[in-house]
């Protein structure tokens, strides 16, 4: 399943394999003909698409209006991610078709955003003639500008990185949305060092985004009938917001906390949590609040201390296992799950049988698995050698994913005879007389549909039988 080493969103899981490149599927997405069109396709995180939506709702201020239809645009956008080479030969591709597009309908402009931008800079101008304009993750507000010179014929690039930038105060424009789950985003870049990532070089550094207007745009959704915000960030438990008049500090447990007292019936994710940070006071702020999921992502990359510590991820085996053992502690039916990497350069098979052995300790709900790819400028591509074989990364990175399996079925069994309180996103895809959703930890249920009951609505359904990716019950 895993063997061309997708680029699966990490960050939440709202954002599926299937979801990548897609922008729009909000079905009643009125366009407005009289407006110029813009086009955007999202690849990578779940950061990458909330970064969409501001960038939508800043075109919309200088009178751009979505489209679905590729043909109809007069901008097209493509929002890149560079966290493994897959990732970014699936966006050349992409250009490719673009390019075909474009020569059909002179005037088009074609813009690349988000992380290939930032670490390719200029240099994208010159490999990918058909691009007008490379704008890097902090540098969305000058998006107007560098469209009105392109439509003058003159080519732009706007990298800067920022160290304040969060975009707190603009409204994103919810093109991704069923209307119950939104994502918003708390902070921005990464400070952690780990070193086979890229995401430190096409983000920039940290920085928390301003309490009051996360606190605002969860409670405008709740207006708007949203029943689901996932908090974002790469590193959500190193959130801290300082207020500026009163000096007062926010932490991510405290941010939890009043999210989860926008209203109740809104349920609160969050996601990716760093095992390095995740503190007690967040366990305990989520066991206290029925609102904050039971789910937490807790990416251990390898279970193996040397390799942890090449890595650079700060934690070793024995503390990941503590902070495993405080979660089932403080929250007994919490499901976790993990990003893993194989193959890491100088990986022995008895250090990658720790991380096979991992998925089993920790029982992982599920994990996204994937084999190592150098990228370029980091820190192992300039320390370390990527020794290890392609043919033997993939059979290690296929006995992690078979463990996984084994393991998330396993964990999904034991859910059987349960009963799970859950949200309706929507109607299932592969059958129209079920209803899908997921429950606090976050597993996908489906179930037969049910006079006087929609999506939006929380449901009490017992599940009766199982696969290691979903629960099918019915409601009680
Ligand atoms: N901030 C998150 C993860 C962001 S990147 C965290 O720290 O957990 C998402 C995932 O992509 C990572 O968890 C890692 O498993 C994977 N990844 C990142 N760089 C990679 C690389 N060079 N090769 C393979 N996988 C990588
Ligand atoms: Fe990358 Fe590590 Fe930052 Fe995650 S915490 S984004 S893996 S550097
Ligand atoms: Fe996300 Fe990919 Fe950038 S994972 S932060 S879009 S490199």
């Amino acid at each position: 399943m895993y063997d061309d080493n997708p680029t699966i969103s990490h960050l939440n899981t709202p954002l599926e394999e299937s979801k990548q490149g897609q922008v729009f599927f909000k079905d009643n997405l009125v366009e407005d003909d009289s407006k110029k069109k813009f086009y955007i396709e999202s690849y990578g995180c779940a950061m990458n698409f909330s970064d969409s939506e501001i960038v939508a709702s800043i075109l919309s201020e200088v009178g751009y209006g979505p489209t679905k239809f590729i043909e109809k645009s007069d901008l097209i956008l493509v929002n890149t991610c560079s966290i493994r080479d897959k990732a970014e030969q699936r966006v050349r591709k992409r250009l490719r078709v673009f390019d075909k597009i474009k020569k059909q309908r002179p005037g088009m402009l074609v813009g690349v955003l988000g992380c290939m931008a930032e670490r390719l800079k200029t240099k994208f101008l010159e490999e990918e003639k058909l691009v007008d304009m490379v704008v890097g993750p902090d540098a969305y507000r000058d998006l107007p500008k560098l469209i009105a010179n392109a439509e003058e014929g003159e080519k732009g690039v706007n990298v800067f990185l920022s160290r304040e930038e969060t975009y707190a105060e603009i409204s994103p424009l919810r093109l991704n949305s069923n209307g119950i789950t939104a994502l918003i985003s708390i902070m921005r870049g990464c400070d952690n060092m780990c070193s086979f990532c890229v995401v430190p070089y096409t983000r920039g550094r940290e920085r928390s985004r301003n309490l009051f207007s996360i606190i605002a745009e969860a409670t405008d959704l709740v207006a708007k009938g949203y029943k689901e915000v996932t908090l974002l960030g790469q590193n959500v438990d190193s959130y801290k917001w300082e207020n500026p008049e009163t000096k007062e500090v926010t932490s991510f447990a405290n941010l939890l906390e009043a999210v989860a007292l926008v209203n109740p019936g809104l349920r609160v994710r969050f996601s990716t949590s760093h095992p390095k940070d995740i503190t007690d006071e967040v366990l305990y702020t989520i066991a206290k609040y029925e609102n904050i999921c039971n789910y937490i992502h807790l990416p251990i990359q390898s279970g193996n201390s040397r390799v942890l510590k090449l890595m650079n991820r700060t934690y070793d085996q024995a503390w990941y296992k503590e902070r495993v053992e405080s979660i089932y502690r403080i929250i007994p039916d919490c499901a976790i799950s993990s990003d893993m990497i194989a193959g890491f350069c100088t990986e022995t098979e008895e250090e990658h049988q720790e991380t096979v052995d991992m998925v089993y300790w920790a029982k992982y709900s599920m994990s996204y698995m994937f084999y190592y790819s150098e990228r370029p400028g980091t820190l192992a591509s300039r320390k370390y050698e990527d020794d290890i074989p392609y043919d033997v990364k993939k059979r290690r990175l296929q006995e992690i994913v078979d463990a996984q399996q084994e393991v998330a079925l396993q964990h999904n069994i034991q859910d059987i005879g349960k009963t799970f309180k859950i949200l309706i996103e929507g109607t299932s895809k592969k059958s129209k007389d079920d209803f899908k959703g997921r429950n606090s930890q976050n597993k996908v249920t489906i179930f037969p549909k049910k006079d006087g009951v929609k999506p939006g609505d929380y449901v009490m359904v017992k599940v009766k039988e199982v696969t290691s990716a979903t629960l099918k019950g019915e409601i009680v």
